[in-house]
């Protein structure tokens, strides 16, 4: 079988289903591979490229496989052979004019968007892979139309504040703007009513905003549903709230099956600072911001930008391709048990199920629906905080005070306690100051391989022990060799943990 790359026809994408190295593990599985003359090159890849990768340039519709990021079009869906099989990104949920034109079409379509977010398919969650990229790319668009730092600096020249980004909806999207706006030095807060994203949000160096409601609950399917009344009116509360301080604001809200939710209004954007940016990445399901224009980057009259692209992810091409490309070759693996070169669509699996929107001219559309991986039950109920302004540093008044409070008891100590113990209380001090100041300037990724790390510490107990293992009873001596066993195990298992987890660092 061939399989054929599309040039995509929507305008402005500049996104390509296959890259150069997605081509190898293609041909891997035996098919031969045809690609659009130009396919590539709005991403960056030339036709020549695919060729060094073994594909052919010719006519990607006459393939039996066809591959695309948009529904082609219909000029394009002409030219496909009654028994081939076309994978896109079709919409399906949302495009109930396209399901109906496959339906009048003799070949088989596959749908990348309705793929089922359960474990076993994440490697072909081409909504998650976009959404990361699309995430990451808001910030981008953010910072470039904020046009100021978004890290605090003290300078000789002055102070400058950091930008204060809030980021509404932790889902894909939201995450990964939390961690590119954390990375840029803004002060990052987000809030969502799946409580359990708190701790993804707060290990990205965001600060979780709870909103109090009876109605929150963790989410058994991963996805949020349609909230009641009390929450919506205390979640009014908190953007108001937040809306006049935030210097940015990200919104990602999104539940499935629904427009999308509205969170800003109108007088929220009206409250905001002149210069502030909003993206609303929800602006293609119908936005979460009042006043955001599909596609457009508009300015309010209090001088608030709000940008609504709704091609954020195709607007970093090559990386947005790579990762659309190795999710098709999942699926192809998949689809392609034998590794010989045949498509074999298996009716019984949930994922190719779910994506099949015509199978062979018969329309398939809508699917069964597909259990959801449960969500980890919670392993503590998740801290109720409610929003506070954001946090500003200790003001030098209190500071001074705790330090004079702390010297005071340590003099009393020094002054009462018997001396033997004065050295112990000293190194106990001076190790927990050392301790916070350590700890708290590593990064929250960082405090498993700082935990493991620190496990060197039992090296002490293998000291002892080896000092102790002569000792002339016997008791003595065993101990002492179990002693030394178990910190040892301590000792290189935590080196062991912290290369590994280090190694999932090394950009290379
Ligand atoms: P997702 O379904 O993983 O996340 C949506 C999040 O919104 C969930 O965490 C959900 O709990 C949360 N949410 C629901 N109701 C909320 C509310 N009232 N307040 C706050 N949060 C609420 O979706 P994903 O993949 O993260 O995508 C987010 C949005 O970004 C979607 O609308 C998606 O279509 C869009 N998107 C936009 C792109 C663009 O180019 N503009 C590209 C890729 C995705």
């Amino acid at each position: 079988m061939i399989v054929g790359v599309l040039k995509e026809a929507r305008a402005g994408e500049h996104r390509v289903s296959a890259t150069p190295a997605t081509i190898e593990p293609i041909r891997k599985l035996g098919y031969d591979v045809v690609v659009d003359s130009g396919a590539g090159v709005a991403a960056g890849f030339t036709d020549s490229a695919y060729e060094a990768a073994g594909a052919r340039i010719g006519d990607a519709t006459a393939a039996d496989v066809v591959l695309g990021v948009n529904a082609p079009s219909p000029a394009q869906l002409d030219g496909v052979r009654p028994e081939a099989t076309v994978i896109a990104l079709f919409a399906p949920a949302f495009d109930p004019e396209m399901v109906e034109e496959l339906g009048r079409r003799p070949f088989t379509a596959l749908s990348m968007d309705a793929v089922p977010r359960i474990s076993r398919a994440q490697s072909m969650d081409v909504l998650s892979s976009m959404a990361n990229i699309a995430g990451y790319r808001a910030v981008v668009e953010a910072a470039h139309t904020f046009g100021r730092f978004f890290t605090g600096q003290v300078t000789a020249a002055g102070k400058v504040p950091p930008a204060k980004v809030l980021v509404a909806g932790a889902g894909v999207a939201g995450l990964a703007a939390i961690g590119a706006a954390g990375s840029l030095g803004a002060i990052v807060r987000a809030t969502d009513p799946r409580p359990e994203v708190a701790d993804q949000v707060r290990s990205l160096g965001g600060e979780y905003l709870s909103i109090e409601s009876a109605e929150v609950e963790v989410s058994k399917t991963g996805y949020a549903k349609e909230m009641g009344d009390d929450y919506k009116a205390r979640e009014v509360e908190l953007y108001s709230t937040q809306c006049r301080e935030a210097d940015i604001v990200i919104t990602t809200a999104l539940i499935p099956g629904r427009p999308a939710p509205t969170l800003i209004t109108a007088e929220m954007v009206a409250s905001m600072k002149p210069g502030s940016v909003i993206v609303d990445m929800a602006a293609a399901n119908g936005g979460n911001v009042v006043g955001t224009v599909k596609g457009e980057k508009v300015v309010t009259d209090n001088g608030v930008t709000i940008i609504g692209y709704t091609d954020l992810a195709g607007r970093l091409p090559a990386q947005a391709s790579q990762l659309y490309g190795t999710n098709l070759v999942n699926l192809l693996k998949l689809m392609t048990p034998g590794k010989d070169a045949t498509l074999v669509l298996d009716w019984d699996d949930p994922v190719q199920r779910s994506i099949t929107v015509v199978r062979e001219g018969e329309s398939a559309w809508p699917p069964p629906p597909v259990q959801v991986s449960a969500a980890p039950a919670p392993a503590a109920k998740v801290a109720e905080t409610k929003p506070s302004p954001v946090k500003e540093p200790m003001p030098a008044k209190r500071k001074f005070g705790g330090v004079a409070v702390g010297a005071l008891a340590l003099f009393l100590a020094a002054g009462f306690a018997p001396a033997a113990l004065l050295p112990h209380v000293t190194v106990f001090v001076l190790a927990i100051v050392i301790g916070y100041y350590v700890i708290g300037h590593v990064h929250h990724a960082l405090h498993t391989p700082l935990m493991s790390v620190t496990n060197a510490i039992s090296g002490i107990i293998v000291v002892g022990a080896l000092l102790q293992i002569g000792h002339s009873s016997i008791t003595v001596t065993v101990l002492s060799a179990v002693a030394i066993l178990l910190a040892s195990i301590n000792v290189f298992g935590g080196f062991a943990v912290t290369r590994r987890m280090l190694a999932m660092f090394n950009r290379s």
